[in-house]
């Protein structure tokens, strides 16, 4: 491909989704699987995704066959991202072979033999959403993939966890954590400085005044949860690796990759510790590595399975 002139972020979601599948971490996978509530028809899993993006989580889910009857809301901050999801999913869900009923335009309603599940999309902010929730419904299990990192966990983790019936289950598969490695080297010192000053853009992004965001998630998430009263039951590194075989990219991959050198340009553009002109050059080396499929990214990530105190409900496992 060539590079990119516009960036589309709906692309990018859609071409992380085979870098996510590589990545999620197995064993924290199985053990969320063992950890789920026995379901049935009269008292189906109460799911609850946040940060959902395009839906692709809800179709790793649903295409496992761990959900057997299960009523899954998914929101997201971007009506436009959920708007696709409404587009992709039956059409996704149809393609798989399952029996897709539109009950409105935010619900869908999915079934094939021994599934059924119910989906739920929302636009709106997950704060507005808790303000909305709390203490009015619960879920038994809540995921956010790709998220805590743009938040600030210490106050939103409580807020989120509270949403939760007792022993309910947090599954956060691919929270960022510390580590961005671009290869070849270019200037080992300039490259060096370019990671820094990224995750300190992390670090110090602020929305709506607030601080969100933390380049550190994933190993932070450990103390979090526990002062928000929740046990960690699994976790495990879930490394987005990236680098062309003899046929190039897979997928989609050669568009993620120029996205995420876009993302670190938009980043550092205008950022007092680096100099504008070696920037622009190392931006244009990286996407030409990416044209010459030389360049190798690796972004370091954990998942954790984590769950509130409360009586262990009766598991499938
Ligand atoms: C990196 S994307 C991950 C999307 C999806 N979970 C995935 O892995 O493909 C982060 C998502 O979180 C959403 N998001 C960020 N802040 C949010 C907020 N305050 N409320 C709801 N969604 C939010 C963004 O719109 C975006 O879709």
């Amino acid at each position: 491909m060539s590079i990119p002139r516009t960036y589309s972020f709906a692309r990018y979601l859609t071409a992380k989704q085979s870098v996510d599948d590589r990545a999620r971490n197995r064993h924290v996978w199985q053990s969320l699987d063992a950890a789920l509530p026995h379901a049935t028809p009269e008292r189906p899993l109460q799911i609850l995704e946040v940060g959902a993006g395009l839906g692709t989580t809800v179709e790793r889910l649903c295409a496992s066959g761990m959900l057997t009857h299960a009523t899954y809301t998914a929101i997201d901050l971007e009506p436009t991202l959920i708007a696709a999801a409404r587009r992709r999913l039956p059409q996704w869900a149809a393609a798989q072979g399952w029996q897709v009923q539109q009950d409105s335009p935010a619900q869908l309603h999915l079934q094939r033999p021994g599934q059924d599940i119910r989906v739920a999309t929302e636009a709106i902010d997950v704060f507005r959403f808790i303000a909305r929730e709390q203490g009015q419904r619960f879920w038994d299990v809540l995921m956010a993939q790709a998220v805590l990192d743009l938040m600030d966990v210490p106050t939103t983790l409580p807020a989120l966890l509270s949403l939760l019936r007792p022993g309910g289950l947090l599954y956060c598969p691919i929270t960022f954590d510390g580590a961005t490695v671009f290869q070849p080297e270019i200037d080992a010192e300039f490259d060096l400085a370019i990671e820094a000053c990224y995750h300190q853009t992390m670090d110090r992004r602020l929305v709506a005044g607030k601080p969100s965001g933390d380049s550190r998630t994933g190993r932070h998430l450990f103390a979090h949860l526990r002062a928000a009263g929740a046990e960690v039951l699994a976790a495990g590194s879930s490394d987005w690796v990236v680098f062309a075989g003899a046929n190039g990219y897979p997928a989609d991959e050669a568009y993620f990759l120029h996205f995420i050198i876009h993302t670190v340009h938009s980043a550092l553009t205008g950022h007092p510790e680096v100099d504008p002109r070696r920037l622009a050059g190392w931006i244009a080396q990286r996407h030409a590595q990416v044209e010459q499929g030389t360049l190798v990214y690796i972004a370091h990530q954990l998942d954790l399975l984590g769950r509130v105190p409360g009586p262990l409900s009766e598991t499938r496992a």
